[in-house]
């Protein structure tokens, strides 16, 4: 007989099947049992009718507590009523393990502390699960729109010694007697290999020890950065917003039912995504937050307010661009008037925040050295980077969209946290 996944049930109507799962609910009522049964692909409806199984079989699964294992023969059945469509027969059932204590997630409200101790179960439940599947679409769909762009998958080191985004957050360590730091981006990395290579990528962790408790903010989370040689700032943006574009459509695409099991209105996040997305200056920024009514000097950053009143405003993905040089990393190129620089960052409807940090870089040695005594870095650790602007320096520019906050936004959730299976931040590295 063949093992199937709940995923695919709707090839095998009428057939007597075995589904490999977890029981995650169940209930009775007189001669019959309705067991839900999750194997990660889905969730279908067992049912178990007295008198047409066993008298053993039906008093055996009265007993099961929710999460046992099992192995789960049926046959599969059309069924309008089902929320996918189809149910299980169940003609036998083998015990892989028995459950003992009832699960401590249960269907009821729990508070955020207590689901986020029990992280390591809560995984499993309705809410959390589908987020998870979408994290594996949102990370396909960037690696597939880089790859289709010729883009080439790299790598940066995750152990450093240098800062690359201000050294109040980072997280230090002591290797064999040097100070190193968590990589807080692998963008100086990325620039060396795009030198190398043209144009290139990497999708992975990233380290910042934020004071920040929001619900943006993890100390370790997931960049998907790109590095272009020959790309200036318009072009940039150009790209970005081709790759949000592609990346939202295609998770739509593949993960409809979870998104709409969240919640998620999938017309209007695709028609949001539309190119092209508002290019607004950062003065231009500051007016219309200042017209919503909240107040914001020159020379301050976006805080939450102002972003939620950017987004409200634009009701799609905006760029700000020109931002004064003070408030950026030491790498961004000047504009033309000196003072501001051609950074971007993407803000997202809705609340979520900042999307995307990008910009293009500094390619002229002398201006590099300049901003880094500037921004009283040490010149030792930097020397490979100089580097760069020494052997055939060239314009370049990139971007890192972090992962989470996209996530969090596609599926319209109130908080990072559950983007990631184990997320950290300030106050929890358990589980
Ligand atoms: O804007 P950021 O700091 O940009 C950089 O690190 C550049 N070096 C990237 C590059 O040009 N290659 O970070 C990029 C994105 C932000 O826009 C935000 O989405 C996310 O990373 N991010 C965070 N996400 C979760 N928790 C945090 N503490 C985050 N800090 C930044
Ligand atoms: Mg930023």
């Amino acid at each position: 007989m063949k093992t199937i996944s709940i995923g695919e049930v709707d090839q095998y109507d009428g057939e007597e099947v075995i589904i490999k799962g977890w029981l995650f609910n169940r209930r009775s009522s007189g001669g019959i049992q309705f067991l839900q049964i999750r194997d990660g692909s889905g969730i279908i409806q067992g049912v178990l009718k007295e008198g047409s199984v066993d008298s053993d079989l039906f008093e055996m699964a009265l007993d099961l507590k929710r999460e046992s294992s099992l192995v789960v023969q049926g046959e599969v059945k059309r069924d309008e009523r089902a929320p996918i469509g189809y149910e299980l027969e169940v003609s036998d059932i083998s015990v892989q393990q028995s459950v003992k204590d009832d699960f401590p997630i249960t269907p009821k409200e729990h508070g955020p502390g207590f689901l986020m101790d029990h992280r390591h179960l809560w995984i499993r439940a309705k809410g959390s699960a589908p987020v998870l599947r979408v994290r594996h679409e949102l990370l396909q769909a960037l690696r597939e729109f880089f790859d289709r762009e010729g883009l080439i998958a790299t790598e940066g080191p995750i152990l450093t010694g240098v800062s690359v985004e201000g050294t109040t957050t980072l997280f230090e360590t002591d290797y064999f007697g040097e100070d190193a730091y968590l990589t807080q981006s692998s963008q100086l990395y990325l620039e060396a290999t795009a030198a190398a290579l043209g144009e290139v990528y990497w999708i992975g962790p990233v380290f910042r020890a934020e004071k920040s408790k929001t619900r943006k903010h993890l100390t370790e989370f997931w960049m998907a950065e790109a590095e272009l040689s020959w790309v200036e700032h318009d072009e940039n943006l150009d790209f970005q917003e081709k790759m949000v574009h592609y990346v939202v459509n295609r998770v739509v695409d593949k993960r409809r039912d979870e998104l709409e099991s969240l919640g998620v209105n999938t017309e209007a996040l695709v028609k949001k995504v539309e190119k092209p997305f508002p290019r607004i200056s950062y003065k231009e920024a500051i007016e219309i937050v200042n017209e919503a009514g909240i107040d914001m000097n020159t020379g301050e950053d976006f805080g939450a307010p102002a972003e939620t009143a950017l987004g409200d405003h634009f009701d799609k993905p905006v760029f700000i661009e020109a931002f004064p040089r003070e408030l950026k990393p030491f790498y961004m190129e000047p504009m033309p008037n000196g003072e501001t620089v051609y950074a971007a960052d993407l803000i997202a409807p809705d609340g979520y925040g900042e999307l995307i940090g990008g910009s293009q870089r500094i390619d002229d040695l002398e201006l590099l050295e300049d901003r880094l005594d500037e921004e009283g870095l040490p010149r030792d650790p930097y020397e490979w980077y100089l580097d760069l602007r020494r052997y055939g320096s060239v314009p370049h520019s990139g971007f890192g969209l972090g992962v989470e906050r996209t996530i969090a936004w596609i599926c319209n959730l109130d908080h990072v946290r559950e983007t990631i299976p184990f997320p950290r931040q300030i106050n929890r590295i358990y589980p």
